[in-house]
Parts: C-alpha cells; structure tokens; sequence
C-alpha cells in the first residue's frame, strides 16, 4: 500500500489506475478505523480492482464547541489497518494540503435536508461534510464510493449531491457493523466509560422497539416516536436530541409507517453524541 499526503501524487495514482483498467474505489474517512470502516474497505476491495482510502479529520464539519481537537488520530494503527484491509492507496492529507486558500469561499449547499435532525443540532455539518467530499471525489475520481446506513442523513446527501451535481460516481451504502448488544460502531464510542458503554445502546433499543411495534401492526409514527422517546428519557445516562421517522426516499417526516420509512435516533451517552437509525419493516418487505 502507498501513503501520500499530496493531492497531486493522489491523482496521478488514481490516473494510472483508470488507465490500466481498474474501476477506483474509494472509502473516506476521518480515521480511528474500526469494523465498520473495515466492512466499506472489504466491499470495495471486491468490487474495486484500484481501491483508495482518504484519512482527514475535516474541520469544517465540526462545530465551534464540537470535538475536533480530541477526535481520535491513531495513524500509525489506522495505517497498518488500511494495509491488512486490502487498501491500494491512503491518502492522508493535511489541512493545507486540502484547504491551501484558507477557508472556502466555494462551499456545498446541502438544500434543507442539511438543516434537519443532524443538521439542526449541528449546524453547517453538512455543508463542511459535503464539500470535503466533493474535493475528495474531484481529487479520487472513483467510480464507487462506499458510505455506510449509520450516518443515514449523510449518505442521503451524498446521493443527493452525486446525483443533483451529476458527478460520475456511484454512491454504495455499507450495513452498519453493531458490537454484539446492538450498539452502532462509531470512533465516537471510545469516549465512553464504562457505564456509559453500558448505556449507550438504549438508542438501537428503542429502534428496535419501534421496529417490532410495526411488525405487530402499528402504523401512528406518533405513537412510534413517542415510544422511542419514552424509552431512551429512561435511561439515565442518556440525554436525548432527537427522534424521528421520516420516508426512506424524501426524508419528509411520515404521519403512518406504510413505506419504506426510517426511524432515527441521537442523544448524548456522557461525552459522546451517538446517533443510529433503522429501516422499519412495512408491508412490501424489510
Ligand atoms: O463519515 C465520515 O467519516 C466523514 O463525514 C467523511 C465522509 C469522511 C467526510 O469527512
């Protein structure tokens, strides 16, 4: 595997895979990689024959108070992980590197899907999100790009961006990898203490919940969301930002569960702020 930090080195690999043949694969990240990172890398790898992985911890997506500065960087592991994963190439820029102007003036516009859920308890998350990815693509050029279900809102803009911008990728959406009591991986999860551990997957329990009241029958997303609510209030140790159930495709908020609607879920487990969502069943299937 190589490792660049130069964008120029980047594309010119990226170039040279295109010319011998290879589709380029490219899963971004912001490091700490753990298996759900794993499980994009391992889909790329057998759908890629070139396969590209960026490690940047974007500042434009954090917020003022948010946990830039402490967001965990284990390079050298994350390396030595991208290597065993079967990754072609890491790109690991630094912040002149993808920002050498300064802030941008040029930025992406995530449309009110940006505002809502995540974009309403972080405000202009999308829009630095959005816009690094942007720059990635231009920089990969990839022909698939792997995002995983558990930041549903951003994959949803990604697709929407790909296909709005009209950028020649194709945006592929990786299941989320749970530790065996259902809590959603995320880098995040290594702020919390033990009992914070202990109490952190209320959020998966509560979607399940609300899962298994709609395979019974109810349809009031009403009464869903209040549930999930209830249940996660519960639980000590967490404080809740939000529940919602919103259409699968149009993010709208749902009044019944009678399509593909997402029921989704964040709140403060101590220092870290956890989100997870699910596919609800409905009747034409899972
Ligand atoms: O999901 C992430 O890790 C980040 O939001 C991403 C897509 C790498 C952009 O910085």
């Amino acid at each position: 595997m190589d490792v660049t930090g130069s964008a120029a080195t980047l594309r010119a690999a990226c170039d040279a895979a295109r010319a011998h043949g290879h589709t380029v694969g490219f899963v971004p990240t912001m490091g700490a990689i753990h298996r759900g990172h794993a499980r994009l890398l391992r889909q790329a790898r057998h759908e890629c024959g070139f396969v590209v992985a960026s490690i940047f911890v974007n500042p434009l997506q954090f917020g003022a108070t948010e946990d830039l500065a402490a967001y965990p960087r284990p390079i050298e592991r994350d390396t030595a992980e991208a290597e065993r994963l079967g990754c072609d190439l890491l790109f690991v820029p630094d912040e002149k590197e993808m920002y050498p102007n300064g802030p941008h003036t040029i930025t992406v516009d995530p449309g009110p899907l940006g505002d809502c859920l995540e974009g309403a308890s972080r405000p202009e998350h999308f829009r630095g999100v959005l816009t690094v990815v942007a720059k990635l693509f231009g920089m990969v050029g990839p022909s698939r790009a792997y995002f995983g279900e558990k930041d549903a809102q951003q994959l949803a803009l990604v697709r929407r961006m790909a296909a709005e911008l009209n950028l020649p990728v194709t945006v592929v959406p990786v299941p989320t990898v749970r530790e065996p009591d259902g809590l959603a991986l995320s880098s995040r999860n290594a702020y919390l203490s033990p009992d914070e551990r202990q109490a952190a997957p209320v959020l998966f329990e509560a979607l399940s919940d609300a899962a298994e009241r709609v395979r019974e029958g109810e349809r009031d997303a009403d009464v869903l969301r209040a549930e999930m609510a209830r249940r996660i209030g519960a639980e000590p140790l967490a404080r809740l930002d939000y529940v919602a159930i919103v259409d699968d495709e149009t993010w709208e908020d749902v009044k019944r569960v009678e399509r593909p609607a997402r029921a989704l879920a964040a709140a403060r487990v101590g220092p870290a702020r956890l989100i997870d969502n699910l596919l609800l069943p409905w009747d034409g299937g899972e």
